[in-house]
């Protein structure tokens, strides 16, 4: 981290997505780049197309896309729609990067979206020196949790009735 890029993030004067530009690596087929608040009504679609009771409304996206300056979310778009994305949460106090939100639409799964990220996540904790990343999921969604697992993260904990329908999460985390 550079002497400037130190200076604002002492300040907490900047969201992440402007203390870190990441190197996206755009192509015609596939873009990334950090959300804005004109995006979110596209995010919604995506948690429709995977979700049946959708966990995030517009609110909880505007909190963590405009109004906390520790959050923000990196989307993967294509012919200008957005098809997944995630969400960090940067929590200076414990030098931790939370993973706040991460879905693929149905039909873009398991084509290397959720990777690439993941991956832009990593590049983001690591050039800003943050000691781990963490995050929570269903104690029965095996595969995300498999997804998790294969690049690194451990579990530390289950939460019980965590969600709102009364199911529990599993706490995982990675340290860098
Ligand atoms: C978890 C999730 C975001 C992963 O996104 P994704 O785009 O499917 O992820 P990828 O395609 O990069 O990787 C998924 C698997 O497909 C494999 N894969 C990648 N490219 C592939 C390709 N071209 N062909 C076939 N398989 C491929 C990957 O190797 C990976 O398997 P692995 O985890 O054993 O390595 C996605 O499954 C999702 O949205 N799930 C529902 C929401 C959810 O559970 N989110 C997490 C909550 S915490």
């Amino acid at each position: 981290m550079d002497l400037w890029q130190m200076i604002k993030t002492w300040f907490h004067a900047f969201k992440p997505s402007e203390i870190s530009p990441l190197s996206f690596k755009n192509s015609p087929e596939m873009s990334f780049r950090f959300a804005g608040e004109e995006d979110i009504k596209d995010l919604l679609s995506v948690e429709r197309d995977v979700y049946e009771d959708i966990p995030w409304t517009a609110s909880h996206f505007k909190s963590e896309i405009v109004t906390n300056r520790f959050s923000t979310f990196i989307v993967a778009e294509s012919s200008q729609i957005i098809k997944g994305y995630i969400g960090l949460r940067w929590d200076r106090k414990f030098s931790n990067l939370h993973i706040s939100n991460f879905i693929v639409m149905k039909s873009w799964q398991h084509k290397g979206i959720g990777t690439q990220l993941f991956d832009y996540a990593l590049e983001f904790a690591k050039i800003n020196g943050i000691g781990k990343m963490s995050l929570e999921v269903g104690r029965d969604n095996q595969e995300a949790q498999g997804f998790y697992r294969k690049r690194g993260f451990e579990s530390i904990q289950i939460l019980e009735s965590y969600y709102a329908d009364g199911s529990d999460a599993v706490e995982m985390e990675k340290v860098l």
